[in-house]
């Protein structure tokens, strides 16, 4: 059968309506959905998308939930030292991360192993299980350490979606463009997803 869970981690890099966005799409997908916030996510959070989440996991899922609308029961944040979340160890986690937006710093932490907090430690059990795991990084430009991070994880099966949507379906709001990056990372997912069409199929 299908394991229909996932972990999402959204961390400070510029993005955070990708982030949102992944999230209501995974959710109305049916999916049981592990949710990590970064400290710097919520400050991203609330200056781009205007929306401030309480500190706490409890009241965050709350106001996610109520933002969303969406089903109570398939999102469970997890704190950032909750050490007994299900993410946290190689027996119980999904076998599918995404982390997005990604920071460069989020980025350098999982290249190195640091699992410092759950959202490193639930990256880190996901390399060590050999799952798959997308970081949907974003930076500009990129150093060369960056580039390095990002070659590093990479050679280790990670896939590194860059945060760059492309303008080829002739996107008319900021919702088209977040999509399109969200469209791309269902699809490596495996999640059914028809939000931009499909190149060759629907443009001809
Ligand atoms: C509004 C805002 C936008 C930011 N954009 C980026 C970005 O695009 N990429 C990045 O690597 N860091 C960005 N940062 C800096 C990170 O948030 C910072 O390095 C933070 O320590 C990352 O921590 P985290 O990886 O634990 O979330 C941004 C910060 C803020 C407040």
């Amino acid at each position: 059968m299908q394991d229909k869970r996932i972990t999402l981690a959204w961390t400070g890099a510029s993005g955070a309506p990708y982030g949102l966005r992944l999230l209501e799409c995974l959710l109305a997908a049916d999916y049981q959905v592990y949710l990590l916030i970064s400290s710097a996510a919520r400050v991203v959070l609330a200056t781009e998308h205007g929306l401030k989440l309480p500190s706490g996991p409890d009241a965050a899922k709350q106001a996610l939930i109520a933002h969303l609308n969406c089903d109570a029961s398939k999102l469970d944040v997890c704190g950032k030292e909750d050490w007994f979340s299900p993410v946290a160890s190689g027996s119980a986690a999904p076998k599918k991360m995404v982390v997005c937006p990604c920071s460069a710093g989020t980025l350098a932490s999982v290249a190195h192993g640091m699992s410092d907090n759950l959202l490193e430690r639930a990256a880190d059990v996901v390399l060590k299980e050999r799952g798959q795991l997308l970081m949907v990084v974003r930076e500009t430009p990129f150093s060369t350490l960056h580039l390095e991070n990002m070659l590093k994880l990479s050679k280790m099966g990670v896939t590194i979606m860059p945060a760059a949507p492309g303008f080829y379906h002739q996107p008319e709001s900021i919702e088209d463009l977040v999509d399109f990056m969200v469209a791309r990372i269902l699809d490596h997912l495996g999640v059914e997803q028809g939000l931009v069409p499909r190149w060759g199929y629907d443009q001809r």
